[in-house]
């Protein structure tokens, strides 16, 4: 996508359509804006009024609107085009808000005697604040049992609502300037791949009535540091890890982990340790779709997400460190393909390759995760691919490095699980 930025910065925040002719679209609704003071309040106000806005946060774009007003959920979810199934997390600054979402108090036990009740209560509350306190902001969000005045589409009926407050500044400054809790799902078409630039939301939503917060066309007054034009967004980049805190009885606690980020398992045990919680809660993990157990699945079945528009494989860890050359009819389908590597595992295959990318040569998962998304996008953009491959990477479920089981799981959902030993 082109975007005519010199065009675009030249121009103040009320005229940034970005109806220009180097865009092939003209009837394109979105607008980019600059994440200047002026224009997070125009943007905040546009929030409030029940409209959309796309902003960035430390792990990937959001897009943004009103928590609490049903209708401006709703055209989330047809922006979006995600069934109504799947619920928002909402971004707040603060526990307090936080607090006055979740419904702490509440026992899911209705036999409960009062004194019960104030226990769990207590460990409920004790559980979220430490939590809180240990994980935000930054890239943790959190489930807990929500209050009778969060509206249900936000949270598909489950009675559940999933709270996170970001650790970006541009995303702090838009809750401020709004005024409201925002719930904001990633800014992609449903199934697609989620975007770490202003550049991909505008490709994925450039035709929603939207607007995109893009810090490249800041000038001056920028919000993150005035004289910084080049502000860095989504440096995480891959989505928040979701925890859900539910107790099944008075007592008896249950956290788990629902999707893998940047923070691990690990790291909320010991936060639960530390605040002497331990011996109440249990912490797992959902089955993740980890490779080992979705072997095999047929592209397009359930685990489908982040996909590339590309038919998309994971090369078995056998053949990464086993038999290096290739058969004639391997050849040929190379010479089509996109490599995405991670850590070398697939160097035999570059020289015959139609392109390639190493997310980090040396393995870093910390690099490999704020490049993920961007490298699956540009996968898409290489003329005559007909397959992209990445390793399979072996790693346990129990592994402590958050980062890497995160890029795991978001290239095995890119190949629909989809492991090959031979190159199809
Ligand atoms: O890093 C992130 O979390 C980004 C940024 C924008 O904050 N947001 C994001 O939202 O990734 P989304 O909607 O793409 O993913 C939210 C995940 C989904 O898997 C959803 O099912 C889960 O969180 N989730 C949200 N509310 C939930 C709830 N009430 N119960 C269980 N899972 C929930
Ligand atoms: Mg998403």
């Amino acid at each position: 996508m082109t975007f005519g930025q010199t065009e675009a910065e030249s121009q103040p925040v009320a005229q940034l359509s970005i109806n220009i002719s180097s865009n092939k679209n003209m009837s394109s609704k979105a607008k980019l804006i600059p994440s200047t003071s002026d224009s997070l309040a125009q943007a905040g106000e546009r929030l409030r009024a029940g409209d959309l806005v796309s902003f960035p946060t430390e792990t990937v774009y959001g897009l943004g609107c009103h928590a609490l007003d049903p209708v401006a959920v709703k055209k989330v979810f047809q922006a979006k085009e995600r069934p109504l199934t799947d619920p928002l997390i909402v971004h707040v600054n603060n526990v307090e808000s936080a607090l006055h979402l979740w419904d702490a108090s509440s026992s899911s036990s209705s036999s409960s005697s009062n004194k019960n009740e104030n226990e769990n209560e207590n460990i409920q509350k004790k559980t979220l604040k430490a939590l809180v306190d240990r994980f935000w902001p930054g890239p943790l969000t959190i489930v807990a049992k929500a209050s009778p005045k969060v509206p249900s589409i936000i949270m598909a009926n489950t009675g559940f609502v999933a709270c996170r407050s970001p650790s970006h500044p541009i995303a702090r400054a838009l809750i401020d300037k709004s005024e409201v809790p925002i719930a904001a799902p990633s800014a992609n078409k449903f199934g697609h791949v989620s975007p770490t630039k202003a550049s991909h939301v505008f490709d994925d939503l450039g035709m929603e009535d939207v607007w995109i917060v893009d810090p490249s066309l800041n000038d001056d007054d920028a919000v993150v540091d005035e004289t910084q034009t080049d502000v860095i967004v989504c440096d995480v980049g891959v989505e928040s890890t979701v925890a859900k805190v539910e107790f099944v009885n008075d007592s008896d606690g249950i956290i788990t982990v629902l999707r893998h980020g940047a923070i691990s398992s690990q790291d909320i045990k010991k936060c639960l340790q530390d605040a002497g919680l331990d011996g109440q809660l249990k912490i797992q993990s959902k089955q993740q779709a980890t490779g080992d157990n979705v072997n095999h699945v047929a592209p397009g079945q359930t685990i489908r997400h982040y996909s590339p528009n590309v038919q998309s494989y994971m090369v078995s860890h056998e053949r990464c460190i086993g038999k290096k050359s290739l058969s004639e009819e391997e050849m040929s389908i190379v010479k089509n393909a996109v490599i995405i590597d991670f850590g070398g595992r697939l160097e035999f295959l570059k020289e015959n390759a139609l392109a390639y990318r190493d997310l980090s040569t040396n393995g870093h998962s910390d690099v490999a995760a704020s490049k993920v998304f961007d490298t699956l996008r540009w996968s898409e953009s290489i003329d005559g691919a007909q397959r992209v491959y990445f390793p399979e990477l072996n790693i346990g479920a129990n592994d402590d490095d958050a980062l890497v089981l995160a890029v795991k799981d978001r290239l095995t959902r890119a190949a629909s699980g989809v492991v090959v030993s031979t190159l199809i």
